[in-house]
């Protein structure tokens, strides 16, 4: 059983996030299949499929504006949420601080936060990989709890750029290695049809973290079928 985790991040609607609902309803899978969608779209039944979130504040509650809280998330029923995406990190100047205090307060709400890391091409250049992901994986985690870890390269996001296997594994080994105990590791960026079995195949690795991918039944049921 692996992690098949979409993220939709800004695309989809309502008619959209119903017929691929009813589409991986159609599919028989051993995976755990978790789809989040942006917040409008998170209310309503599932249909068997795991509806997550994409952020979460850092705050209980307040005078916070845009922001949505884990109680929210928990009264819309959802139980996962990504924290610390590279689009969160870039554009909302999110820190190692902030990704591991929402972390925190998810599980504190009994989600599960996905907690995302990854290199820039530049740290990868500059052969600094290893240490990057061992800081932000240090300095994003919660204290306690149960949460999963996605390693995704900055630089492999919708570029059609994905790592050699072995620098993949060597990652992955090193979040295995860095963890104070065993937790789920996904790794994501530019997964598609054709490298998605492989990948997931990849030693360490429990699931895939899927973002263009994911938008259309036609290429996410063909990934996840693909996955042993
Ligand atoms: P792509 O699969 O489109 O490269 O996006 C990966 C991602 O950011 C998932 O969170």
């Amino acid at each position: 059983m692996k992690i098949i985790v979409g993220n939709w991040k800004m695309n989809g609607n309502l008619g959209e996030k119903e017929s691929m609902l009813s589409a991986l309803q159609s599919i028989k899978t051993n995976h755990k299949v978790i789809l989040c969608v942006p917040f409008p779209l998170i209310y309503g039944d599932g249909f068997g499929t795991n509806i997550g979130a994409q952020d979460v504040s850092n705050h209980e509650n307040g005078a916070f504006t845009g922001d949505v809280s884990a109680q929210m998330l928990v009264d819309a029923g959802v139980k996962y949420v990504i924290v610390g995406h590279s689009e969160r990190r870039l554009y909302h100047n999110e820190t190692n601080e902030i990704v591991r205090e929402k972390a925190t307060i998810a599980i504190k709400h009994g989600i599960t936060p996905i907690i995302c890391i990854g290199e820039t091409m530049e740290e990868k250049n500059a052969g600094h990989t290893i240490s990057v992901i061992k800081q932000m994986l240090m300095e994003s985690i919660p204290d306690n709890g149960e949460y999963i870890i996605a390693y995704e390269p900055r630089w492999a996001i919708g570029s059609g750029l994905t790592p050699t296997n072995n620098e993949i594994v060597t990652a992955v080994k090193t979040i295995f290695d860095t963890l104070p105990q065993p937790m789920p590791i996904l790794y994501g960026g530019s997964i598609n049809q054709s490298n998605a079995h492989d990948i997931a195949s990849i030693p360490y690795i429990d699931g895939l973290l899927i973002g263009g991918a994911s938008l259309k039944s036609e290429t996410f049921i063909p990934i996840i079928n693909s996955v042993d």
